[in-house]
């Protein structure tokens, strides 16, 4: 039987009360606190939900409230010693994309995950979207044959952060989506971009993953732009898809056109590309609401003993993207090599736990700092 798992939600600005509106709905879940440094946010979320108790002491999160699971959608700098703080206590554990502010900082927190045997789920919504399950499902397939490259686009008018900038926040759905497709790391990342609006954080950034056999992608996010854009093209051998996230239906077309070399030619004037031109598809897409899937994705996970499909490795590699990113606008775009290179075998499939070594800790002394009241960003 299905347990029925407490949780409480750390981070209730922009995104925490989707979270929360989520696991409150799921049968399998019950929804236990709430807890924001802003008490005007959480009397403002206790009128919408007044059974569920609000609370600013994060500490009571961990020891007092006999919770299974945090869910941790506060600003990326807390991301790292509320997650360690939470596991070391014992619960399960959910962070908020990107998983932390380092690639050291995530390796720690799979390693203590492994240790208690705990699950680490990576918020990397865009992976339980509808249209991205069904864009895998044909690349899966074959239908679009050897894919060459991909080019997402990711842009609206703000919202600016202050501590991180556009790539890291708004990059990481399309990076998780992009490799979630590749079933490979890049092996080298070049990054350029510029700071129009506040002073050493780019608000436009263009990145590009390189990797093996030629392939690409090329990612462009910007605060900058008047228009909410969020399109992605990906690029087969034999066939091309547009990913269109903000059309209300229609969001996946298929393209059947490609261009082909003649193998054998004798003369140049014998040698002409063969461009063809066929039906475009729309497949058929089921109306669901990602966060739905993906909250309820951890329930089963914490219930089966699984790891998720975006646990902390796929947090990582990520992070160790954004990293080079960032290294590569250091060096005014120069390509940056990643440590973990090259392809490696994506799991397709959740994999069991080990839960053999599992033992949760008091965790008092390892609290995060308190920080300031943070301001609403955009995903
Ligand atoms: N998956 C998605 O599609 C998506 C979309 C948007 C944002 N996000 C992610 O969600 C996270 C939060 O983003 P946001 O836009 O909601 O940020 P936000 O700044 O609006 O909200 C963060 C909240 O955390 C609270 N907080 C900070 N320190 C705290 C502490 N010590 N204890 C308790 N509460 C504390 C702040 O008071 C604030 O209300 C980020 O990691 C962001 O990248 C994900």
């Amino acid at each position: 039987m299905k347990k029925n798992i407490k949780v409480g939600v750390v981070g209730c600005g922009y995104w925490g009360p989707n979270l929360i509106r989520n696991f409150r709905a799921l049968p399998d879940c019950q929804l236990q606190l709430m807890c924001d440094l802003s008490q005007a946010r959480l009397n403002h979320l206790r009128q919408l939900y007044p059974e569920v108790e609000g609370i600013t002491d994060f500490a009571h999160t961990l020891n007092g409230a006999g919770l299974d699971a945090v869910v941790i959608a506060t600003s990326v700098k807390h991301h790292y010693p509320m997650a360690k703080a939470s596991l070391l206590a014992g619960k399960h554990t959910f962070i908020e994309k990107p998983m932390a502010s380092s690639a050291e900082q995530c390796e720690e927190l799979i390693d203590i995950a492994r240790r208690q045997g705990l699950v680490l789920m990576i918020g990397h919504t865009f992976l339980y979207s509808p249209a991205v399950r069904k864009i895998k499902e044909l690349v899966d397939w074959g239908d679009l044959g050897e894919i060459r490259y991909i080019c997402a686009r990711r842009l609206n008018l703000g919202l600016f952060q202050k501590d991180i900038n556009v790539a890291w926040d708004l990059a990481p759905h399309d990076i998780s989506i992009v490799l979630h497709i590749m079933e490979q790391m890049p092996l080298s990342v070049n990054c350029r971009g510029s700071a129009h609006v506040t002073p050493g954080i780019e608000d436009v950034t263009s990145m590009c993953l390189n990797f093996p056999d030629n392939r690409s992608a090329l990612i462009h996010s910007s605060w900058l732009d008047p228009r909410k854009t969020r399109e992605m093209t990906i690029v087969g051998s034999k066939k091309m898809i547009v990913y269109d996230d903000v059309a209300q239906i229609e969001k996946v077309k298929l393209y059947d056109v490609r261009v082909e070399r003649p193998p054998h030619y004798d003369t140049f004037g014998d040698f002409h590309y063969a461009y063809h031109y066929g039906d475009m598809h729309v497949p058929y897409i089921k109306q669901e609401e990602p966060l739905k899937s993906e909250c309820q994705h951890f329930l089963d996970c914490i219930n089966e003993g699984i790891s998720p499909l975006t646990d902390g490795v796929r947090g990582l590699e990520l992070v160790r993207i954004l990293e080079a990113s960032s290294e590569s606008l250091r060096q005014s775009g120069a390509a940056v090599a990643l440590r973990s290179s090259g392809a490696r075998e994506f799991r397709s499939s959740t994999v069991p736990l080990d839960r053999s070594d599992a033992r949760p800790r008091q965790v008092s002394s390892l609290m995060p700092e308190a920080g300031s009241v943070e301001t609403c960003i955009t995903g």
